[in-house]
């Protein structure tokens, strides 16, 4: 292994560990003091009124007003927005805490245990070698657009995740860095590349979807993948066909069903929902931000294993993706299946 590769890579680890710690650290604090305090964000209570929203037994003036105005049932409006009979919506508060408690904390977690789970491996094991040397043979293994295809869809969601992430967890780290006014800037133009490259990532998506679905049909070879935890215990590489049972599950679960979930869940939360009449309520722009961060961390944390592997993480496995060929060892050692189809 390079060794200077090796130090940069470990120092890089620690960092975003130190990082990731701090931050659900912080989230953490954020959280904690705000346990009991279910009171709605932003609203100056009057000193009579409980922290609940509720008027306070001393001064009982008034508390059906307050009881209708601090409740999720409609009132009566005569214009056609009904939801502007719910002057304070108290999902809102709960929609809050999920989002800067639940998924600022689990979803740091998560996204810690996978790039230190990551970083492990490469430090322990170091990259997958080939067991025989390279024949200098090439095989055809995607062509142009399959490629092209590839790297929009990769670019456009790096893009997605790193804006996104910014838009989760800025706050803890770029805001009190930058100021609020600089960080407010910064944080506009992240909105925007992330809201651009949305649909550009789902068009990839889908296209790629189209090019590659008949090859991540299940079929032989994903048995003994499975049962061999691909090629963990046993020693050998199981053979398999021009993907193996890990890279389907990253191409049906991780890049179909993840990606179309975090896809449709954002053009609600970007308000263009194609061919369907979407009603605009606070709630509905709530649960598709809860879906949409949530399935974007999932994703995330499988896109750094699919990202290791297709390129540090495993000799020649680039190659593919990079140029359209492989070398026939690699071919004949990870894809034996397909490689001796090709070869009849
Ligand atoms: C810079 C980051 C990335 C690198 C280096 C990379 C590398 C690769 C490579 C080398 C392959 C071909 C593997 C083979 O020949 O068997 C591949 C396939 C694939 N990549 Fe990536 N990739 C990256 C990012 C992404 C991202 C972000 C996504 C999804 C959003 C993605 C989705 C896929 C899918 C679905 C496949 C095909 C697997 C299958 O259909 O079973 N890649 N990638």
């Amino acid at each position: 292994m390079n060794r200077s590769f090796s130090s940069v890579s470990r120092s890089w680890a620690l960092a975003l560990g130190v990082s990731l710690s701090l931050l659900s650290g912080v989230c953490l604090a954020e959280r904690a003091p705000m346990q009991p305090l279910p009171s709605p964000s932003g609203i100056d209570f009057p000193k009579s009124a409980n922290a609940d929203g509720t008027q306070a037994q001393s001064q009982p003036a008034n508390p059906p007003i307050w009881n209708s105005a601090n409740s999720d049932p409609y009132n009566f409006v005569s214009i056609p927005d009904k939801e502007a009979s719910v002057l304070i919506q108290r999902a809102g508060e709960q929609w809050r805490l999920i989002r800067n408690g639940v998924i600022t904390v689990y979803g740091a977690w998560i996204l810690a245990i996978a790039f230190f789970g990551i970083a492990a491996l490469f430090i322990i094991k170091g990259p997958i070698k080939l067991h025989a040397p390279l024949s200098g043979q090439k095989v055809k293994r995607f062509n142009g657009f399959e490629r092209f295809t590839h790297w929009v869809m990769a670019a456009s969601f790096i893009g997605l995740a790193f804006t996104g992430l910014l838009i989760l967890y800025g706050k803890y780290f770029a805001m009190p860095l930058m100021g609020g006014v600089a960080y407010g800037s910064f944080l506009m133009v992240c909105k925007n590349i992330h809201n651009y490259s949305g649909p550009l990532f789902t068009l990839s998506v889908v296209i790629f979807f189209l090019l590659f679905a008949t090859r991540n049909i299940p079929g032989q070879g994903d048995l003994t993948w499975i049962k061999s935890f691909g090629g963990m215990f046993g020693g050998k590489h199981p053979p398999a066909g021009f993907f193996n049972f890990g890279e389907k599950i990253w191409f049906w679960f991780g890049m179909t069903f993840l990606g179309l979930i975090i896809s449709g869940s954002g053009f609600v939360l970007d308000m263009i929902v194609p061919f369907m009449q979407v009603e605009y309520l606070r709630g509905t722009m709530q649960l598709a931000n809860i879906v949409h961060s949530s399935a974007s961390i999932l994703m995330t944390a499988m896109a750094m294993g699919h990202i290791y592997i297709g390129s540090i993480g495993m000799q020649g496995s680039s190659d593919g993706m990079m140029t359209g060929y492989v070398d026939a060892t690699w071919a004949k050692e990870h894809h034996e299946i397909w490689y001796n189809k090709i070869n009849k």
